[in-house]
């Protein structure tokens, strides 16, 4: 596939996943891995190799509602930007159909486990529907369409996934402000996968009745707590000090009820390969662990590979 196709990045939270929703600060990067879409002439539709995903925009599948809902949405936008300067004496009606394009999208970021997979193949198809379009999106545009695409399969989410999905870089992420980058390096993490099934709205909900809603529960708190002092710990390039800072928000993601035994067994094996720290990331349930191991990041995936899990590095903080 060419390298010219629409970007959207997939993204870790390494601190306040939860909290965020509740208006607490999360500390997360956008990820080296993610979703490249081609549109090529032909008809609406969608397929990702990679994730054994292949719809056409009329299925009856999240994903085909997902394009429905972008393209229609660049169509409007398109025909009201038309309505404003319009002087050919077209209707604004004949410009509101969706683009006849294949989008083909190639798929490094895995499904489905808590790494921004869905916000990325949101992003990227809104880029690539735009381009296809020949509509302009400003960047605002992009992400406020993708969070709606997003919005139709997950109760309520925060947006920091659309968010570094769409502007790349590593930051503290607010839903009151939006991202607010920190200039660091990007960072190496060893990233293992539990390969359980997980769902976002379950964990979600799940912390909503431990928390009975509540912005101001202790580990709320103190998993923001976590985030601030993670990101003041990365502004002042002491990166070592997100290790015990990981272990901490994994015990009280824990005792929100998120973690399960196998995403707590790669945590004790990536801490026994040396890593600083390691922890769930994103909604849990499933889904990933991360570890931070300066240098010794092959060795924890390495421990994780030898328990029978899937395990890689990977760059957080890249930008596109
Ligand atoms: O597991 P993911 O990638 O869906 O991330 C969820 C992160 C949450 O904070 C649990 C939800 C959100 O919308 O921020």
């Amino acid at each position: 596939m060419s390298a010219r196709g629409a970007w959207g990045a997939g993204k870790i939270i390494l601190l306040g996943e939860h909290a965020v929703i509740y208006g607490h600060p999360a500390l997360a990067g956008a990820l080296d891995l993610g979703v490249r879409v081609d549109a090529r002439p032909g008809r609406l539709r969608l397929r990702v190799p990679a994730w054994q995903l292949d719809v056409d925009a009329d299925d009856d599948h999240p994903a085909a509602a997902a394009v429905r809902l972008i393209a229609d949405e660049i169509a409007a936008r398109a025909a009201e930007a038309v309505a404003i300067t319009m002087d050919d004496g077209l209707s604004a009606e004949s410009h509101l159909e969706r683009p006849a394009v294949e989008l083909v999208a190639d798929a490094t970021v895995p499904a489905a486990a808590g790494l921004g997979s869905s916000a990325a193949l949101a992003v990227a198809v809104t880029r690539a529907l735009a381009a296809a379009s020949g509509a302009r999106l400003a960047a605002d545009e992009v992400a406020e369409i993708a969070n709606a695409a997003e919005r139709a399969f997950h109760q309520r989410p925060s947006g920091v996934d659309v968010a570094l999905a769409s502007a790349g870089g590593l930051g503290v992420f607010r839903t009151a402000t939006g991202l607010t980058r920190l200039p660091v390096p990007p960072l190496a993490l060893a990233v293992g996968l539990s390969g359980e099934a997980r769902s976002t709205a379950t964990m979600v909900a799940r912390v909503r009745d431990a928390v009975g809603g509540d912005a101001r529960d202790p580990r709320l708190v103190a998993l923001a707590a976590c985030a601030e002092a993670g990101a003041a710990a990365l502004g002042a390039g002491d990166v070592a000090a997100l290790g015990p800072l990981f272990d901490v928000a994994h015990r009280h993601l824990g005792a929100l009820g998120v973690s399960t035994p196998s995403l707590d067994r790669l945590v004790e094996l990536a801490r026994g390969a040396g890593a600083l720290g390691a922890k769930l990331t994103g909604a849990g349930g499933g889904g990933a662990v991360i570890a931070l191991a300066p240098g010794r990041e092959a060795d924890v995936v390495a421990a994780w590979r030898a328990a029978g899990a899937t395990g890689m590095v990977v760059t957080v903080g890249a930008s596109p």
